[in-house]
């Protein structure tokens, strides 16, 4: 077998996320020992593992010796005293402080003194479970995520008294175990749970203030933007007594951060207990694990479209122009729209009825389209009227741009479009990150990527989109809403006109 960095590896909590780290530490060559107060979970562990390494074979996918190599090295420990022996402890317990701490301290007696300690607490802070510690260099975060061999990332977390040196030796062993390892400081949510709090946070916000219903928003996000999942979707998935208090924890432990501000939707569903996909009630009703969602509202039927005059402050304004001509939309030139024009415009941040103030537009036929993103690229157009919009004019763009076939989606009014404020919103949280140095940008990219499935780093995206819009969309949702929370980070701020994911001295 290979030389791996820590040869006896103890897994101390056999549950789902023990259970997974003991699989990958026995596969890497190292012998693992299995602890746990309920000596039936051990026992459970090991049995469902064999399992899981008898279908690996069956399929192929490892050799018959490989199989008998890991079996034999995956051990049960029926008490602390039999880790003496130990090169790294990894712990995986109830998330409890007191409980965490107090293992520590009856570990420290019991293995060697160069033996390493972590925790994969997700969670708490790694430097309070190290306080009191005889040793907190030796103590370190190895944060894993579920379930533990397909989520191919592991955050490293080192606390205030961690040496450098245990975090690289860490480092190492996560790529022996087939794992990326990203390197974090102890801040609340560490990488991805930090990084994370932009997509569902805003999309919440969005759905609080009636501006789209759930489903329009999850599908707004996953064809313009290309997540896999939309935030509702996920949301379902993870279950709301899971990610709640989460929110909620992140929200507390960053004193009231305006940006990790949680929303009262979460809270209520929690209390009634529509939690997600695992009760069968979520954001979406389940029949047979299947999401029932209602279908889309058709494209309404327009005898006769008006002509088309687009604000001459319109984002993307040759590219909208260009497209209205592919769609056969006759384009009025003249310096305002005529009394029978469809209205548009395309604002980055402001909502539609500033916008018609601001230039003196008619807002009964004025009609915004979102172009942060370039038409090309996305497989879906969202338009939004305001309140006074005529429905006649609201149906006539909803036509128009549904010509080709591409799916539209028409928003109510808000200061920015679903698009623009949920990937404003994540660049901005990513960049805050790198401002407060949680991480380099190079592993908050890796983070979220592997951590949480986006179809780009935040950095990249942001990029993707240019960093100028999205300071202007910050710069007006704040205009909008006079809420902190659209507050560019400064880091986003300086970095806005050179691009976000470049790497210089700096980083
Ligand atoms: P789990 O509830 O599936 O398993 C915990 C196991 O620890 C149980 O078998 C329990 O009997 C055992 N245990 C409890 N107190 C113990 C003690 N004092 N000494 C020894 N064994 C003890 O929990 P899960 O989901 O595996 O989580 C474990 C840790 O991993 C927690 O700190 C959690 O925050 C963290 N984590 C969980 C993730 C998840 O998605 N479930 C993701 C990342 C981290």
């Amino acid at each position: 077998m290979k030389e791996v960095t820590y040869p006896t590896v103890a897994i101390i909590g056999a549950g789902a996320m023990g259970r997974g780290i003991a699989q990958i530490a026995a596969q890497a060559g190292s012998t693992v020992k299995i602890f746990d107060t309920q000596p039936e979970a051990i026992a459970k562990a090991r049995e469902a593992l064999f399992s899981q390494w008898d279908k690996l074979q069956e399929k192929g996918r490892l050799t018959p010796e490989a199989v008998v190599g890991h079996k034999s090295r995956l051990l049960a420990a029926d008490s602390l005293a039999l880790l003496a022996d130990c090169d790294l402890v990894v712990e995986a317990i109830v998330e409890r402080l007191d409980v965490k701490k107090n293992l520590f301290g009856q570990l420290e007696a019991i293995v060697r003194p160069d033996a390493v300690l972590v925790t994969n607490t997700s969670s708490l802070s790694v430097t309070a479970i190290a306080a009191g510690l005889k040793h907190p260099e030796r103590f370190a975060g190895y944060h894993f995520f579920n379930p533990v061999p397909l989520m191919k990332v592991v955050e490293v977390i080192a606390g205030l008294k961690t040496d450098a040196a245990v975090c690289a030796a860490l480092s190492g062993y996560a790529r022996q175990m087939g794992h990326t390892p990203v390197q974090a400081q102890d801040t609340p949510g560490f990488i991805v749970n930090h990084a994370g709090r932009g997509y569902g946070t805003e999309a919440l916000r969005v759905a609080s203030e009636g501006v789209a219903d759930f489903a329009t928003i999850d599908r707004i996000l996953r064809d313009q933007v290309g997540f896999k999942l939309g935030p509702f979707e996920l949301l379902d998935l993870t279950a709301l007594d899971v990610s709640h208090p989460v929110m909620e924890s992140i929200y507390q432990q960053y004193y009231h951060e305006p940006r990790y501000r949680p929303s009262v939707i979460t809270a209520q569903r929690l209390a009634g207990g529509v939690v997600g996909k695992k009760v069968g009630e979520g954001f979406y009703r389940y029949v047979d694990g299947a999401a029932q969602v209602s279908p889309e509202p058709p494209v309404p039927q327009v005898a006769e479209m008006p002509p088309v005059w687009v604000s001459p402050r319109a984002a993307r304004r040759a590219e909208l122009l260009q497209l209205l001509k592919n769609l056969g939309a006759s384009i009025e030139t003249g310096a305002s729209p005529s009394p029978a024009a469809l209205t548009l415009v395309a604002p980055l941040g402001f909502d539609i009825t500033t916008v018609a103030v601001v230039e003196r537009l008619d807002p009964a036929r004025t009609v915004g389209i979102d172009m942060l993103i370039d038409d090309a690229a996305t497989k879906r157009r969202v338009l939004a009227t305001n309140p006074a919009t005529r429905t006649d004019m609201r149906d006539a763009a909803h036509a128009l741009f549904a010509r080709d076939g591409k799916a539209v989606s028409v928003i109510r009014d808000s200061g920015g479009f679903v698009t623009q404020r949920v990937v404003a919103t994540i660049v901005n949280i990513a960049t805050d990150m790198c401002q407060q140095g949680v991480c380099s940008p190079k592993d908050l990219e890796t983070a979220v990527t592997l951590g949480l499935g986006y179809p780009l780093g935040p950095l990249a995206m942001g990029d993707r989109y240019g960093p100028t819009n999205v300071l202007e969309v910050l710069f007006n949702m704040q205009t909008v809403y006079g809420d902190p929370r659209y507050r560019p980070s400064p880091w986003l701020r300086r970095r806005g006109a050179i691009g976000l994911s470049l790497m210089h001295t700096e980083e």
